[in-house]
């Protein structure tokens, strides 16, 4: 399926993933700082933002076959530097497993590469079913949320809290609900990190409420050539928390690539 992508700057190109249920417009401050350097694409995940849902579900290996198509579309089929937040992070590394061809840079955002716990998978298919029985994404809004920023972001800065909010309240019901389904079955990558060769850069939230900071240790110890940055005063969007932190740690990696 071809994804709505907005697409700034000059340079070699740098796509980034947003995370769940948000769309490309998390990434506003990095179009604009990074975007003045690097061609900068940013599609809407299926069923986020501007782009469908589609028929098939949203397994992450279908949103990762997604991003591929539209690169296509756009006449990138030669390596880019992919970047992704939490379940951008799933795809990104879904894309690094299946097809490293494809990839000169990695940057795993606030994210895994385990999969849900058998509860975490319960959990999500019990709020799946909550959505379509209500025909609203309220009860995830409501549930996510304060897991997702930092609570000092929350409190200095309600305006960011206000915004967020709003952006997992315009994605439809069904979309919700595929996608928990789809991040509930998404495969485990542990075991593909040992094999990814790409310098790798592994971006924490100080404060992330979702991802315990040891974990993203781990993964940035078993990738080959992984690098973890802790952002500070950050939780699970450290992009929109701490753009200017994320921003330096992000142009410092491209620029190591060359
Ligand atoms: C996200 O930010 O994309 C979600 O926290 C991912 C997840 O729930 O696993």
């Amino acid at each position: 399926m071809l994804l709505h992508c907005t697409d700034d700057g000059p340079g070699p190109v740098v796509v980034l993933l947003h995370g769940f249920p948000l769309d490309h417009t998390m990434w506003d401050a990095q179009r604009g700082r990074i975007g003045s350097v690097y061609r900068v694409l940013c599609p809407d995940l299926r069923g986020h933002g501007q782009s469908p849902l589609g028929d098939d579900g949203a397994s992450v290996d279908a949103m990762a076959d997604d991003v591929l198509e539209t690169l296509d579309h756009l006449g990138l089929s030669g390596p880019v530097v992919l970047g992704g937040l939490s379940m951008g992070g799933y795809v990104a590394l879904s894309i690094a497993a299946r097809h490293p061809e494809r990839l000169r840079g990695l940057m795993l955002i606030n994210t895994r590469s385990a999969a849900d716990t058998p509860e975490t998978a319960r959990v999500r298919e019990g709020l799946a079913q909550i959505v379509e029985s209500s025909g609203q994404v309220d009860p995830v809004v409501g549930t996510m949320l304060p897991k997702l920023l930092a609570p000092g972001t929350a409190a200095a800065r309600p305006d960011l809290a206000q915004a967020t909010s709003a952006v997992m309240k315009a994605t439809a019901p069904a979309s919700v609900a595929a996608c928990l389904r789809g991040l509930a079955t998404r495969p485990d990558r542990t075991a593909d990190l040992s094999g990814i060769t790409l310098p790798t850069l592994v971006i924490a939230g100080e404060h992330d409420q979702l991802i315990p900071r040891s974990e993203s240790e781990q993964m940035a110890r078993a990738l080959p050539h992984g690098e973890l940055v802790v952002i500070p005063d950050a939780g699970h969007l450290a992009p929109l928390e701490n753009p200017e932190a994320t921003n330096a740690a992000i142009l410092k990696y491209l620029g190591s690539l060359g």
